[in-house]
């Protein structure tokens, strides 16, 4: 059992994430910058797992008591608040494994893009203002709403990056533990921008299909 830690849990992409991993048998430390939302998000992931027949190992904490105590941190806030986020739990997060799943979404006339972030990605500019730690992109492309669905298989490829091979493996094998996914090893870290973009063509993509798709890869195996 791994010790996993949410940096900004309390929305719906970090309750999914918290809840399909809780599910696969991990202790889940939900962050937040308040101790109030913290506790209540990890009610509901604690509520969710145990109603879908799990014993949950969950309690919220603030974002830097959560990573204090986790193996391994998953960012999950809005890129408005990614680097001041990254830069306040600089220290809080050291050398611990850190899983990236911002995207640098914007909407232009309700149209998703990506906005150009400097260093390339989000995940890029997480591993330059977190230069101790090796981060991993992954779970960008996986809907909340379908990864709260406890009771609906979660389908789908996760393409990961990072340019730590140790760390990819890390995260490839806990992709394995979720079940119906498959981990895809994407490449380094500058792959990391075109696995973002594809979240802003697939939230298009639901919006015209009023669907929740996924990305799935054929002829790999
Ligand atoms: N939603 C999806 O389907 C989806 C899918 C794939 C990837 N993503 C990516 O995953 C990330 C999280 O998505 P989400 O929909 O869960 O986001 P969200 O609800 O907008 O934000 C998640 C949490 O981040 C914290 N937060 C908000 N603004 C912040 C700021 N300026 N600085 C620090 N923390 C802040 C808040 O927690 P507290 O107020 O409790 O601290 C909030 O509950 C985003 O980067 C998004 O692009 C989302």
């Amino acid at each position: 059992m791994t010790t996993i830690g949410f940096i900004g849990g309390t929305g719906p992409e970090g309750l999914g994430l918290a809840m399909r991993m809780a599910v696969a048998g991990h202790a889940i430390r939900v962050g937040s910058r308040r101790i109030e939302r913290a506790e209540d998000a990890a009610t509901t992931v604690r509520d969710a797992v145990t109603t879908a027949g799990g014993s949950p190992d969950v309690s919220g904490a603030l974002n830097a008591d959560v990573c204090a105590v986790a193996d391994l941190v998953v960012i999950v806030v809005p890129f408005d608040g990614h680097e001041a986020t990254c830069i306040d739990l600089r220290d809080a997060i050291g050398a611990k494994l850190v899983i990236d799943a911002a995207v640098p979404l914007t909407f232009n006339d309700g149209v998703p893009g990506v906005v150009d972030v400097p260093q390339g990605s989000a995940t890029e500019q997480a591993q330059a203002l977190l230069p101790d730690a090796p981060v991993v992109g992954a779970f960008h492309n996986l809907s909340a709403k379908k990864l709260q669905d406890l009771a609906t298989p979660m389908r789908g490829d996760v393409l990961v990056t990072s340019d730590d091979a140790d760390a990819k493996q890390t995260v490839l094998d806990l992709v394995a533990q979720m079940k119906d996914l498959r981990g895809v090893d994407a490449g380094p870290l500058a792959a990391s921008k075109f696995v973002e973009d594809i979240t802003a063509l697939l939230l298009g993509v639901n919006r015209r299909y009023k669907a929740q798709a996924a990305v799935q890869l054929v002829g790999l195996d």
